[in-house]
């Protein structure tokens, strides 16, 4: 089993759309795979269509077992095959907020994650952008990470400073026995090719990150549209531009997925 998470301490990058649609695309390749909601918007819970629910609250303040908590979206909203694995998600609301002032051990999470050894391949925390208890939690538990980034200033400050909070836990990830949290990848998301600003901010980007900047997500009307509709592009659009360089991460986590387990 693999945790990674999708961090960027910047709101409105992206990191709802990768994680759901990773998680996604991975459960139609035939991996068994759980999101974790842990911002408490609960806009991955709603993007997958289903209600905000205290699951992370539940888990860690409650005791809850994983069964009583795990929530399965209905197949339309993320394909229109049937899928060759499995989807869980844990869902979250506004609770998920208190879980810092709730809970003392830091390492709560990565043990209850350790119950799904067995039986999940990929656990993908959704995490919210502002820095909390909570997060330590998620760096602690987190094997593998994706950035996401828009090609903008503000969106690189948030990228560098989440960098700078995930190197301060590896000792403790060591003294866990486990092995340091790795960069899987850069992703420029919401990418306009016209724009000269886009455009020398993704190679100051490539420059400074060399070969862990993966292909741009082009900014298209269709994510939106998928949003609204609290749907997977997978599931509105399969054959669309959008979905396509959907598939076209999913690979590259695949591939970051089958790398990682060679080393272990
Ligand atoms: N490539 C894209 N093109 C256009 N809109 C996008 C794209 N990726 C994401 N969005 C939209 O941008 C908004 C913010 O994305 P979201 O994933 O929620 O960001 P975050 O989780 O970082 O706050 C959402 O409405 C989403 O549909
Ligand atoms: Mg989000």
């Amino acid at each position: 089993m693999i945790t990674f998470s999708l961090i960027n301490e910047k709101g409105g990058i992206g990191k709802t759309t990768l994680a759901t649609h990773i998680a996604a695309g991975l459960a139609i390749r035939g991996y068994r795979v759980i999101l974790i909601d842990a911002d408490p918007q609960g806009h991955a819970t709603f993007s997958l269509g289903l209600d905000k629910r205290p699951g992370l609250y539940d888990l860690l303040v409650r005791d809850a077992a994983f069964k009583d908590v795990l929530l399965v979206p209905s197949i339309q909203s993320f394909t229109i095959e049937p899928p060759k694995g499995r989807l869980f998600v844990l869902p979250s609301n506004t609770e998920t907020r208190a879980i810092p002032n709730q809970i003392e051990d830091v390492t709560l999470l990565v043990n209850r994650l350790q119950e799904l050894s067995s039986v999940i391949d990929a656990v993908i925390f959704d995490t919210p952008p502002t820095p909390s208890l909570l997060h330590s939690s998620i760096y602690l538990a987190t094997d593998a990470i994706i950035y996401p980034t828009t090609c903008e200033m503000l969106s690189f400050d948030g990228l560098q400073e989440s960098i700078n909070r995930s190197k301060k836990f590896q000792i403790m990830r060591q003294e866990m026995s486990r092995r340091a949290t790795e960069v899987f990848g850069i992703v420029p998301t919401m990418y306009q090719n016209s724009t000269a600003l886009h455009k020398q901010n993704l190679e100051a980007l490539q420059a400074q990150f060399a070969g862990k900047v993966w292909s741009p997500l082009t900014l298209r009307t269709l994510w939106r549209e998928a949003s609204q509709h609290r749907c997977m592009v997978f599931a509105l659009a399969p054959t669309s531009k959008a979905a396509d360089e959907a598939w076209e991460l999913v690979n590259r986590v695949e591939q970051g997925m089958q790398a990682w387990q060679r080393k272990s």
